[in-house]
């Protein structure tokens, strides 16, 4: 095979640059951006041929160079400048026919040309990139990302030239058994820069990262931490409400970090009141504003107290599917769109399942006074034994704090779905709960967990949550599917619901397939009819639970999974959707909106 050696491949031999590991920039939308988004080029690589030699190993003179022939005898087999183009932010499956089914690696390349400005620190931020990206940039390694979900970013400060500087990155979705999630999902492997890519600058020492909540089980004390990154870590760093008239000040420590307590006199936020207010956090050299609310939520035996006021939290499960276009949702208009329509339906709450969603997602919640279940994609049976899944996990988990740690309407952290009782699993969840709370004490521990029949006296009639994760839990989440996986719709009649907890209970699943506009008898299964009669049957039972303090039905709108493939009913798609991905409403749509109507009564 051919040795090919360009200047720069010997360069980056003879002094390899250590890479980076991602930075966390939080609140990118209040800093100075230059955006990336539009046409990048791409190549799609399934064997990898643009990053190992013919012998597998590593090679340095691969697609990451962006390289061009240096004359006409010159052998290069790749050229991004005639290569195809992907949108960005976007997953590649929608965009082309031929990527639909693509799990592999495509290589990405944008170009840009940038003024230096002195004093002035950048970063390449990306908001999420789904499995595995590799970023380059001038041909040099700046580092990796693993996990689809949680944004990251790198530092190219002093690395830039005037014209043409060339960010190259690798994306890889390829599914693995000891990754997070695991080999099967029941939604799309949807790959790509999914969400926004920018430039942002922020100052030599910038706010790097900061928590500013109301400290926990209180309504006048705001508590919270700041932190400086850059050559001058000891500073005065003041936080200021003008609106409230709040002035504070602390000195950060020699690792530029500092807590505050400071009290305050606030109006809460709430889904009937979502009020944000401006937050300055300024220090010599940065200042950053920030729309926060302010609210406290805990539980207290089987009540979920926001604001010290028992609340039913009337919700839905949204996967991050794009209305109406389909493929993963990313923009400001997808997160209106599904929101909208979850209160059209009477929501107080959205459970965003398996995996957190793009930023717009939880700021949307914030300005329309949505409480939101995050969750980190520990999905069914993922390898509890593996350390490095294990730290795959838990740093998808802490990502996704940094970055949504300052929203109210985020209430719940919730460390998996459906995953089986065993000892393993359960170490490893209780590990995670307990990264949750030493990241955030503010808010309350979930998981969608699973029930068992009992087997008991009842005779097939009690449904016992008795899983032992349970007690590293401040919620309980339980997932349930009488009369589609299991019985028929009237089986929930006769259904009871206990626990060996005392703590309150969302039912985080329920419901079933209809395809929209399919019509039949209640018992024809995917008719609209029958999902009615599932939710019927369902909301009876619901109302007998004593400890039931929300619910999330499965699904908001129908979404894509590579598990379901009837022919002309699901295609594709996992129709449990309360609405089309046009927006049709179903039938069963108006009997949740009912018994949220009743729900909101109860609970005024
Ligand atoms: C599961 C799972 C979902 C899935 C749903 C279904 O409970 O948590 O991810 O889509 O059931 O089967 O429709």
């Amino acid at each position: 095979m051919r040795p090919h050696l360009t200047v720069l491949a010997v360069l980056l031999i003879c002094v390899p640059v250590e890479a980076q590991s991602p930075s966390r920039i939080v609140n990118v939308e209040a800093r100075r951006t230059t955006s990336l988004n539009g046409k990048w080029r791409a190549i799609v690589d399934p064997y990898e041929n643009g990053y190992y030699d013919f012998r597998l190993q590593p090679s340095t003179d691969g697609y990451f160079l962006d390289a061009k022939p240096k004359d006409k005898s010159d052998l290069l087999e790749y050229d991004f400048d005639t290569s195809g183009q992907l949108d960005v932010p976007g997953d590649w499956n929608t965009q082309r026919e031929s990527l639909f089914f693509y799990e592999g690696t495509v290589w990405y390349r944008k170009t840009f040309d940038c003024q230096s400005k002195p004093a002035t620190r950048l970063f390449l931020y990306f908001g999420a990139a789904n499995y595995e990206a590799i970023v380059y940039f001038n041909g040099e390694k700046l580092g990796s990302h693993t996990g689809g979900y949680t944004p990251f970013a790198f530092e190219i400060t002093g690395k830039t030239r005037e014209k043409g500087n060339s960010v190259v990155v690798k994306v890889d979705n390829r599914r693995h058994r000891e990754a997070v999630p695991t080999v099967n999902t029941d939604w799309w492997n949807y790959g790509g820069l999914t969400r926004g890519v920018s430039l942002v600058e922020v100052p030599e020492t910038f706010v790097e990262d900061y928590f500013v909540q109301l400290k926990k089980g209180s309504t006048d004390t705001i508590a919270g931490w700041v932190k400086l990154n850059g050559p001058r870590l000891r500073q005065r760093v003041s936080i200021r409400i003008p609106e409230a008239g709040v002035s504070a000040s602390v000195s950060t420590d020699a690792n530029g970090y500092a807590a505050l307590s400071v009290p305050a006199k606030l109006t809460l936020w709430s889904p009937e009141n979502p009020k944000l207010y401006v937050v300055v956090i300024a220090s010599d050299t940065d200042s950053v504003r920030e729309r926060i609310g302010f609210r406290t939520i805990e539980t207290k035996g089987t009540d979920i107290l926001l604001n010290g006021k028992s609340v039913f939290l009337r919700g839905v499960s949204i996967h991050e599917e794009a209305p109406f276009r389909t493929g993963r949702a990313y923009s400001p208009e997808d997160a209106r769109t599904l929101l909208g329509w979850a209160k059209e339906l009477g929501c107080n709450f959205v459970r965003l399942a398996h995996y957190p969603h793009n930023e717009n997602m939880v700021r949307e919640a914030d300005r329309l006074g949505l409480m939101v279940w995050s969750e980190t994609p520990v999905y069914w049976t993922i390898l509890w034994e593996n350390p490095e899944t294990f730290a795959n996990a838990a740093n998808q988990l802490a990502e996704s704090i940094a970055r949504d740690k300052n929203r109210a309407s985020i209430v719940l952290w919730s460390v998996a779905n459906e995953t089986p009782v065993g000892d393993a699993r359960t170490a490893f969840l209780k590990k995670l709960a307990g990264q949750v709370r030493t990241l955030d004490q503010t808010r309350l521990v979930t998981a969608a967990l699973l029930h068992h029949n009992d087997g008991g006296a009842a005779q097939g009639n009690t449904d016992l949550l008795d899983d032992p994760l349970g007690a590293d839990l401040d919620v309980l989440g339980c997932n349930e599917y009488l009369g589609w996986y299991d019985g028929l719709p009237d089986k929930a009649d006769h259904m009871d619901y206990k626990t060996i907890y005392t703590k309150p209970l969302i039912m985080s699943e329920f419901g079933a397939d209809a395809l929209y506009g399919l019509h039949g008898d209640p018992l024809a299964r995917w008719t609209e009819e029958y999902q009615e009669n599932v939710y019927r049957h369902q909301v009876g039972m619901l109302n007998r639970i004593p400890y039931l303090r929300g619910t999330s039905p499965w699904v908001l709108m129908d979404f894509r999974s590579p598990r379901r493939t009837l022919p002309d009913i699901q295609d594709f798609f996992n129709r449990k959707g309360l609405v089309s991905v046009r927006g049709d409403k179903k039938k069963a749509f108006y009997v949740m909106q009912e018994f949220y109507q009743a729900k909101q009564k109860e609970y005024q």
